[in-house]
């Protein structure tokens, strides 16, 4: 055997800014220089008041951030009953849509239509729900996100026994769905996105140290570079 064959290969890990920490009033500008630094996704948090204690945007913002940006568009939907506008949000051009859990009656059906839609499907958990609750869902699911904040704002510390749920959520997906990957949401930054990667983290969604980190291109090739 060659010693390239012998090498193992790395996993990509992503890094998803959330939208959420970006200045809405320059919101193109801030876009555009996200992709230029080289992120691979766009995060957008659609929350509604109700299932998290603040309101975002709709799918009318989120139709223009389409024509804005060719990087994918990751729709984190914080929202009750958020099969009422699926079709809505693929519409106006997600690419990945996820619904939480303690949300959805019908995950199985939920799932399954945001597929046949043409978008991945995801299922979020909060931190307080545990990753079996995912035991049978797993099989219909694309990704898992997994929440490491309680959701509805930005700037929250990371809850740290969280990392144990992504390791438990990367045996649970090896065994059932290896095809499925897991995004980590809340409280990540570059000094525990290494360590979040490394409990079995394929997606990092990164807010507040993104936007605030003043220098986008740097934090990309910080994130390349540690990981
Ligand atoms: C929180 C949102 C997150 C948020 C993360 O409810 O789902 O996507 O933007 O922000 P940070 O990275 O600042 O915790
Ligand atoms: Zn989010």
């Amino acid at each position: 055997m060659n010693g390239a064959a012998t090498k193992t290969k790395k996993r990509k890990i992503m890094l998803a800014p959330s939208l959420l920490s970006a200045d809405f009033m320059a919101l193109a500008r801030e876009i555009a220089e996200t992709e230029e630094a080289g992120a691979d996704m766009l995060h957008v948090d659609i929350m509604d008041g109700h299932f998290v204690p603040n309101m975002t945007i709709g799918p009318f913002i989120v139709e223009a951030i389409r024509k804005t940006t060719s990087l994918p568009l990751d729709v984190h939907l914080m929202i009750e009953r958020p099969e009422r506008y699926i079709d809505d949000f693929i519409r106006a051009g997600a690419d990945f849509v996820s619904v939480h859990q303690e949300a959805v009656i019908h995950l199985n059906r939920t799932l399954n239509h945001i597929k046949e839609r043409g978008a991945g499907a995801g299922v979020a958990i909060n931190p307080a729900t545990p990753v079996s609750s995912l035991a049978s869902a797993v099989y219909d699911l694309d990704f898992v996100l997994i929440m490491s904040v309680n959701p509805g704002f930005g700037g929250q510390a990371f809850i740290p026994h969280c990392l144990g749920k992504i390791k438990e959520m990367k045996k649970m997906i090896s065994l059932k769905n290896p095809d499925a990957l897991i995004e980590v949401d809340g409280g990540v930054k570059p000094d525990n996105f290494k360590t979040v990667a490394e409990c079995g983290a394929d997606i990092l969604v990164m807010g507040s140290a993104f936007y605030q980190s003043g220098d986008y291109k740097a934090l990309v090739e910080n994130f390349r570079r540690k990981r």
